[in-house]
């Protein structure tokens, strides 16, 4: 199969839109090459990943360095979380040495057009693509939750993948952009009530775990919030690299439904919750907000944390995006949550701060924050309701 380019799509590759267009353009048609696609697609909107200085490094910022000298973004792009709230990160005991260079990170963004608020829940705060639409995504939450519950289609992107999707306005059209790659494969019923977000992250452990990268189609849930459903996406990615899920009554579907049928139960939750419970955990850090909180979790949790203090020796991360954090500000969720001893970080996370050595045990209703605590900062970890870490946050 040969890839077509368009007139203006060549002319990128041969450089006449610039230096940084042109490598931009040279992974797009490799991608589009090696995954066999006959042609690439404009794509309205783009997430990058990869933007914690932990985990790029020197060489990482070298070539974003290199690419914002004449690289622009002609599309939506926004960032994932960063290792720091990009304001107010002293006072959670970042070192000014990381702050120093997260920001050169963030200034070589900010250089290229992209909008520099850096979460994993861009739908809530302006990157909102509707359904049907073509996107170039990289975090796996942000994907799959766009893929399943808003319905739009994109392939889970690499950092320099979807950066080159910003600075070219295209994707090569293959994987998740072709709707015969979006049929599910195998059928989940789910025979228990699920009722707090961290139900449905044990819910995505599961599916992750035996689905793997299969499309799952899941029955048996009658609701699911928008706050339940992320952490869903989360989960299910974490856990099984799925991009794509279709839930019967709650997703927009356009898929066949599998025969094959695999039937998930409470004792199947309760097992899930005690591989994520680790025995003797110390806890001394609570974290909620992965992936980034709403308005609405944290209108909660303030009202939770009113009036009461954290208990010495413990400390609060409650993570959400920038403009969220503002509105918070605004309607005084913030000073509740602060007053208490809590703090309401924004830009940043507990798997991509530098947070190695500083904690022992988490407490989250998070899944998929218990993977990364675990695998990148070796805290041992508790999986509870959100409602029960703010007790113990102040217990
Ligand atoms: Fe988001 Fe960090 Fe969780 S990127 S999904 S809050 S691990």
């Amino acid at each position: 199969m040969v890839l077509e380019l368009t007139k203006e799509e060549k002319e990128m590759l041969d450089g006449k839109h610039g230096k940084a267009t042109r490598k931009a353009m040279e992974i797009i048609t490799t991608l589009g090459e090696i995954y066999g696609a006959e042609r690439l697609i404009p794509v309205s909107s783009v997430q990058i990943a990869g933007v914690s200085y932990h985990n790029l490094g020197e060489a990482g910022l070298e070539y974003l360095s290199e690419m914002a000298e004449d690289g622009r973004a002609r599309v939506l792009t926004t960032l994932n979380p960063a290792g720091m709230d990009l304001s107010e990160w002293k006072k959670h005991g970042i070192s000014e040495d990381f702050a120093e260079n997260q920001q050169r990170v963030i200034d070589a963004f900010e250089r290229m057009g992209v909008i520099t608020t850096c979460t994993c829940t861009p739908y809530l705060i302006g990157n909102l693509p509707h359904y049907g639409e073509h996107i170039a995504w990289a975090e796996s939450s942000a994907v799959c939750f766009s893929n399943s519950v808003i319905g739009a289609l994109t392939n889970r992107e690499g950092g320099p993948s979807a950066l080159a999707s910003a600075l070219t306005g295209r994707t090569a059209e293959y994987g998740l952009h072709l709707k015969e790659n979006r049929v599910a494969q195998v059928k989940y019923e789910v025979r228990t009530e699920l009722k707090e977000t961290d139900d449905f992250g044990l819910l995505g452990y599961i599916i992750g775990e035996r689905t793997g990268k299969t499309i799952p189609y899941i029955v048996g849930i009658e609701h699911a919030t928008t706050e339940q459903l992320k952490s869903f996406s989360a989960s299910v990615a974490t856990y099984g690299g799925v991009a794509l899920f279709h839930m019967e009554k709650i997703t927009p579907n356009r898929t066949s439904v599998p025969d094959k049928t695999e039937v998930i139960t409470r004792d199947d939750l309760n097992g899930a919750r005690t591989e994520l419970d680790d025995e003797k955990a110390d806890i001394d850090f609570i974290s909620v907000g992965c992936p980034h909180a709403s308005i609405k979790e944290i209108a909660a949790i303030a009202e939770m944390l009113d009036g009461k203090q954290v208990t010495d020796g413990k400390t609060v991360w409650i993570t959400t995006a920038k403009p969220t954090k503002d509105l918070a500000i605004k309607m005084g969720f913030y000073d509740k949550i602060e007053k208490a001893g809590a703090f309401l970080v924004a830009d940043a996370c507990c798997a991509v701060a530098p947070l190695k050595g500083r904690f022992t045990g988490l407490m989250t209703d998070s899944a998929k924050a218990c993977f990364y605590a675990r695998g990148k900062n070796k805290f041992k970890t508790e999986i509870r309701t959100v409602e029960e870490c703010i007790k113990e946050a102040v217990s």
